[in-house]
């Protein structure tokens, strides 16, 4: 792939991995990714805003071959698949600086050793003039990590977004094609930007100000109409969360399981969308998406061994960190002899901050009385859903 004009003087100079199949050892990206980086000249500067992933850099320096010097080295966030290039970049342009936060500074020199002679901080709307355009630098501590930042390219619209607006897909395309904002860059917001909602909700607001015709995010494609993808965000952090319920179960033997699908049902009957997942074939990103806008969370499993099923402790755990605008968090499940199986979700999921409705939990094969107290349970859903005036 070939470096690509964005803006007269500005060019997308990153890196597309078409192979990369999982991120953070964690999340799923079917579709692969990019690490976006960018090479903007102007007539006194020549400036690299982020660098690559270094299973990538070949690509990068291959975007800039015939790049002779480079006076500033833009690095908006110090995580590897961003930075991690910047040592053999800095090694190449020697008389290159790295400009980034102040919380950046004392990162980068943290994570990547580099001579910190050659790193300088920049404040919340300081500029750079490179001869003919003006990048401003906005700190964004939080919409991420708390040393994250975004650039504004004020004379050409463009902002340099960092992750947010990101998506994991690798395209051919530079511009986000029909269907990204809806799946791929949902899907990032929800694995990789959602613990961050409230960061995020005063950036979102004080990016009204800006002059924005094209989001350049540091992964996958641009966004040249901005507004959905900005729309989309709006409503992912601040709309209300659907009438709808997750499902996140795993049965053993089958007592939970029929406990689950009497739930499923009689959840359904009573006009709440139902998202049944089976824990042991439900990865990570599927579940963050899931819980990007679900009003309530239920959580089925066996009691092992005195707790929770391990997969259910697992997705308890990421829902947790997710921080998702759940209202409701419910355990069911079967249990042998005893245990703590109910306890022990609701305090993985204290962070979340939503009511937690009464178990329902019962010895061995449920009973009618316990099937009678889960329609109770998809009642209880369904009315508080109802009262909270969801659609
Ligand atoms: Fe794409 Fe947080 O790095």
């Amino acid at each position: 792939m070939t470096a690509r004009e964005v803006r007269p003087g500005l060019t997308w100079v990153g890196a597309i991995d078409w192979e990369r199949r999982l991120f953070d050892s964690l999340i799923p990206t079917p579709q692969g990714t990019t690490y976006n980086a960018y090479l903007l000249r102007g007539s006194q500067r020549t400036v690299l805003l982020d660098t690559v992933d270094a299973s990538c850099l070949p690509a990068l320096l291959d975007h800039l071959r015939g790049v002779d010097r480079v006076d500033d080295i833009v690095i908006h966030h110090v995580e590897q698949d961003h930075s991690g290039s910047l040592p053999f970049i800095m090694e190449r342009y020697p008389e290159a600086r790295v400009l980034i936060s102040p919380k950046g500074r004392e990162m980068l020199l943290d994570h990547l050793r580099v001579d910190a002679g050659r790193v300088e901080t920049v404040e919340d709307g300081a500029t750079l003039d490179v001869g003919g355009r003006t990048l401003r630098f906005l700190l964004a501590p939080w919409q991420h990590w708390p040393e994250t930042m975004m650039t504004h390219l004020s004379d050409d619209g463009v902002l340099f977004s960092c992750d947010l607006f990101g998506a994991h897909l690798a395209s051919a395309a530079l511009y986000a094609p029909d269907g990204c904002v809806e799946g791929p860059a949902r899907s990032y917001y929800a694995e990789i930007m959602m613990p961050f909602r409230n960061a995020i909700r005063r950036n979102l607001d004080r990016l009204e100000g800006l002059d924005i015709r094209v989001i350049a995010p540091s992964h996958g494609p641009l966004h040249d109409k901005p507004e959905r993808i900005r729309t989309a965000y709006d409503t992912w952090v601040s709309g209300p969360p659907r009438n709808a319920a997750i499902v996140a179960y795993v049965s053993m033997h089958g007592s939970t399981r029929e406990m689950v699908e009497r739930l499923l049902g009689a959840l359904a009957e009573r006009g709440v969308r139902t998202l049944g997942m089976d824990l042991t074939s439900t990865n990570a990103g599927d579940l963050a998406d899931a819980l990007v806008d679900a009003a309530t969370l239920v959580m089925a499993t066996p009691t092992v061994l005195g707790g929770a099923h391990p997969l259910a402790v697992s997705a308890a755990y990421l829902a947790n960190a997710l921080k998702p605008k759940l209202l409701h968090v419910a355990v069911l499940g079967s249990f042998g002899w005893g245990g703590k199986t109910a306890q022990q979700i609701a305090d993985l999921m204290s962070g979340v901050r939503a009511e937690v409705l009464p178990p329902v939990l019962t010895r061995g094969l449920p009973g009618d009385d316990d099937l009678a107290a889960v329609d109770q349970l998809a009642s209880a859903i369904a009315d508080r859903h109802a009262a909270a005036g969801l659609s």
